[in-house]
C-alpha cells in the first residue's frame, strides 16, 4: 500500500502551490495529533490546505469564523431551549446538542485573535484537555489561524502563554508579496486550466491516520538524535541568548512534545527509526515563541545538524 502521507502531499501540491511549511505544519498535525497555530494574511490557502487534509482523510470537519461577539454556545454546539410545565410553574432549560469543536475531527478556527476572553479562554481549555466535562473529545488537530496586520483595533493578539497551547506554530506568507515569481506563474498557470474545486482528492482515510498515531509510540529515536536535540536547545539559550523575558522555551514544548513531532516526521517518512534529518520538524516550534530574528539562523543550526551527520558517516 502506498505511504497516505505521499498521497496527502501530492493531493496538496496538485493544488496548492507553494506553501511547503504550511503542507508540512498540518500533516505533523494531523499525525502527532497536535494543535497548529497559522499565522498569515488572507487569501493565502490557509483554508484550502485543511480542506485538503480533512477531505482526503475523510475527517469531520468544523469551520468556524471567530468574531468579536463569539460565544463559546457557538463552539460547541446548538443551544437548545426546553419548557416544561408543572404544577409549580414553568421550567425552562437550557441544553446544549453537542456539536462544533465537540463533535470534529479537525476543525478551523479562523482569526482565533478576534474572540472576546471569556470565550476564548475556555475553547483553549478545551482544545488543552481535548476534554469537555469529562468526556473525552474527538478531535484530532485544531488548526488557529490569525491575520498578522495591526488591525486588530478592538483586540490583542493571542498572548503567548496561550500562544504556546498551539504546539506546531508557522507563517504563511503571500507568494506575490513573497517575490516568488517561478510560483506566482504557477498559481496562474493552475487557474487558467482548473478552476481549483476540492471536490475530488484522493481518499486515504481516516484509519491511516489512525494507524500512523499507533505506530508513532513504536518510532526509536536514537541517542545521536536526542543529542542533537539537546545541543539545539542549548544552542537557543546559551548561543541566543533566550531566556524567560525575550521567548517563550517551556519543557513541555521542548523537551516533551518536540519528541512526538520528530517522531510524527519519522511516520510521514514510513520509518520506524529518528533520524537527523528530523529534527527539522522543531523549526515548527519556533515562529511565535522566540524572537523573529533567529528564526533564520534557527533554520541554519537545524540543517548543519543534519549535515554534521553526513560528514562523520564518511
Ligand atoms: N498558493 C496557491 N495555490 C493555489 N491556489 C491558491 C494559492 N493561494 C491562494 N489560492 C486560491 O485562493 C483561494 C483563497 O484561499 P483561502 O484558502 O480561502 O485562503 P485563506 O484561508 O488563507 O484566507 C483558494 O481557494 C485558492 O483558490
Ligand atoms: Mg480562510
Amino acid at each position: 500500500m502506498s505511504n497516505p502521507f505521499e498521497t496527502l502531499k501530492s493531493e496538496m501540491d496538485e493544488l496548492v502551490v507553494g506553501h511547503d511549511d504550511v503542507k508540512t505544519a498540518l500533516l505533523l498535525g494531523v499525525v502527532a495529533r497536535e494543535h497548529i497555530y497559522i499565522q498569515g494574511p488572507p487569501g493565502t490557502a490557509k483554508t484550502m490546505l485543511s480542506e485538503i487534509v480533512s477531505k482526503s482523510a475523510e475527517l469531520d470537519f468544523f469551520f468556524y469564523q471567530m468574531h468579536r461577539d463569539t460565544r463559546l454556545s457557538e463552539l460547541v454546539g446548538d443551544l437548545v431551549i426546553s419548557r416544561e410545565d408543572t404544577k409549580d410553574g414553568e421550567i425552562i432549560r437550557q441544553n446544549i446538542l453537542k456539536g462544533g469543536i465537540l463533535t470534529s475531527d479537525i476543525c478551523l478556527l479562523d482569526d482565533i485573535s478576534r474572540a472576546p476572553g471569556e470565550s476564548l479562554n475556555v475553547l483553549l481549555r478545551i482544545l488543552n484537555e481535548r476534554k469537555y466535562g469529562e468526556e473525552n473529545i474527538p478531535l484530532l488537530t485544531a488548526i488557529a489561524t490569525s491575520n498578522p496586520t495591526a488591525d486588530e483595533y478592538y483586540n490583542e493578539p493571542l498572548d503567548p502563554a496561550n500562544l504556546d497551547r498551539f504546539v506546531i506554530q508557522v507563517n504563511s506568507n503571500g507568494i506575490s508579496y513573497g517575490k516568488q515569481w517561478e510560483d506566482v506563474k504557477k498559481v496562474i498557470g493552475l487557474y487558467a486550466t482548473k478552476n481549483g474545486a476540492v471536490n475530488f482528492v484522493a481518499k486515504v482515510g481516516k484509519k491511516a491516520l489512525d494507524d500512523s498515531y499507533e505506530s508513532l509510540q513504536n518510532v526509536v529515536i536514537p541517542v545521536e538524535v536526542q543529542e542533537g536535540l539537546v545541543s539545539f536547545i542549548t544552542w537557543l539559550v546559551e548561543d541566543q541568548r533566550l531566556n524567560e523575558s525575550n521567548s517563550v522555551i517551556s519543557d513541555r514544548t521542548f523537551l516533551v512534545k518536540s519528541l512526538k513531532l520528530i517522531k510524527a516526521s519519522a511516520v510521514i517518512d514510513n520509518r520506524n527509526e529518528a533520524n537527523l534529518s528530523d529534527l527539522k520538524v522543531l523549526k515548527f516550534l519556533l515562529p511565535f515563541r522566540v524572537p523573529e530574528e533567529i528564526l533564520e539562523a534557527a533554520e541554519q543550526k537545524l540543517e548543519s545538524l543534519e549535515n554534521q551527520k553526513k560528514k562523520t558517516k564518511k
